[in-house]
């Protein structure tokens, strides 16, 4: 018999991440996700937060999250499917589908979810194709491999390249598809920039395809009017695009995921998706905190501040000022132009983001490197998240820190 070490592995392939210095080390917030905030002992300017609208500590998300605490528990005690269907979920699910201006909402316990459990229930035989941009999001991809849907090369198309996706288009009709999805993130989470949605709808209506689009990083921050309705409500496009995904855990201050579209669309996830079915239902302070932001955000009697005015100010100043500094990379010059609120600083090899995200801190800025493989080699770099409450003061330090350090680093 091979004689087998059961667990060796455990260490050996964790050493080896270490040894690449591939290994997460994760930095410990010691304080709220305020735009100043302490991080292991150090007093800190947050500027890689997905808390875009700082809804995580807003008064009346704070307050509605305490109140169905208070009312509801801690727990909702089982999956929704079960004795688990609160009120607040339901109410949630209303509220998210008025604001989006769409028929029904299927909430799940996270953005991940939505995307594990739907995408496979989409597309389920090898009759089936998806259609990918090649820059789409780690947690779609895992949705995609779980699907026995065609997906191989003839499938992918170079990032927001239309005539690939073309070519993508006419390879799944000349190979019969039954159904054909085609999956795009609404705003690239390592680019900051805007998935070409009203081009992807065109195509994709010729040829009978159903689209998807995850609007994890466009929710609360892109849409008409700097009213944060999402990719959808900027193109102007409700109706028009069959599925789409949404995220509380990013501008929405909270956590969970959503599928939203038509009641057809909706009937069927709830009872297909396993991560639904098979996974406990939101407790009911995040329900409710929730809620809370979808409030903020509707802003129905004008007594809150418009939280996304205030971020996209700070987006358009801080983005100009980075790319007036020289950080003048195609990349970063890309995500100038969009109105997303993600702007990606590029430094080159890994080693140089690391060294730049190091001395940040030094600084008093908590900015994190994101280096190959999350991004191709040569474009390490820093991702900057803007928030709404930064101030012009926390921005000009930021920028006058990036500027030091990117002379003291050879960047600029
Ligand atoms: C584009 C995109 N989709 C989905 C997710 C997952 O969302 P959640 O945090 O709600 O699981 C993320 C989060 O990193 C994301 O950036």
């Amino acid at each position: 018999m091979i004689q087998r070490d059961p667990v060796g592995f455990l260490k050996t392939e964790y050493q080896d991440l270490v040894d690449k210095a591939l290994d997460w080390k994760h930095k410990t917030l010691e304080s709220r996700s305020d735009p100043e905030c302490v991080i292991e002992g150090k007093k800190v300017i947050m500027m890689c937060s997905n808390n875009y609208l700082n809804l995580s500590t807003h008064p009346h998300v704070v307050k509605k999250a305490l109140e169905a605490v208070e009312k509801y528990g801690a727990g909702s005690g089982s999956v929704r499917a079960l004795a688990g269907n609160m009120w607040l979920h339901e109410e949630l699910e209303r509220k998210l589908a008025e604001f989006k201006e769409q028929k029904a909402v299927m909430i799940t316990q996270s953005g991940y979810a939505a995307n594990a459990g739907v995408i496979p229930q989409l597309v389920t035989s090898t009759e089936d194709v998806i259609i990918s941009d090649e820059l789409n999001h780690g947690s779609i991809i895992d949705g995609v491999r779980l699907s026995k849907a065609q997906r191989g090369k003839d499938f992918i198309y170079k990032h927001s390249d239309m005539g690939g996706l073309e070519q993508c288009l006419q390879n799944a009709d000349k190979a019969n598809a039954r159904r054909i999805l085609v999956i795009t993130d609404g705003v690239f989470s390592m680019d900051g920039d805007v998935a070409k949605l009203d081009e992807i709808q065109k195509l994709s209506e010729q040829y009978g395809a159903m689209i998807y689009v995850d609007d994890a990083h466009g929710d609360g921050v892109l849409g008409r009017n700097k009213k944060g309705k999402g990719i959808v409500d900027h193109f102007g496009l409700q109706g028009k695009v069959q599925v789409e995904m949404n995220t509380f855990s990013k501008a929405m201050g909270t956590i969970g995921g959503a599928i939203t579209g038509s009641q057809d669309l909706v009937n069927f996830c709830r009872n297909k998706t396993r991560t639904y079915l098979l996974s406990g239902s939101h407790p009911p302070a995040v329900a409710g905190a929730s809620l809370g932001s979808i409030e903020v955000l509707e802003n129905k009697d004008g007594k809150f501040d418009n939280v996304v005015a205030k971020l996209l100010d700070n987006c358009d100043y801080f983005k100009k000022a980075i790319v007036n500094l020289g950080f003048n990379h195609a990349i970063t010059e890309a995500a100038t132009k969009s109105f997303a609120a993600i702007t990606p600083i590029i430094c080159g090899e890994n080693d140089k983001a690391k060294a730049m995200s190091n001395r940040l801190y030094e600084e008093g800025v908590f900015a994190l490197p994101i280096v190959f493989p999350m991004v191709p080699r040569g474009t390490a770099r820093i991702r900057v998240m803007m928030t709404t409450g930064l101030t012009k003061g926390h921005l000009d330090t930021s920028l006058a820190a990036f500027e030091k350090i990117g002379k003291e680093l050879e960047i600029l």
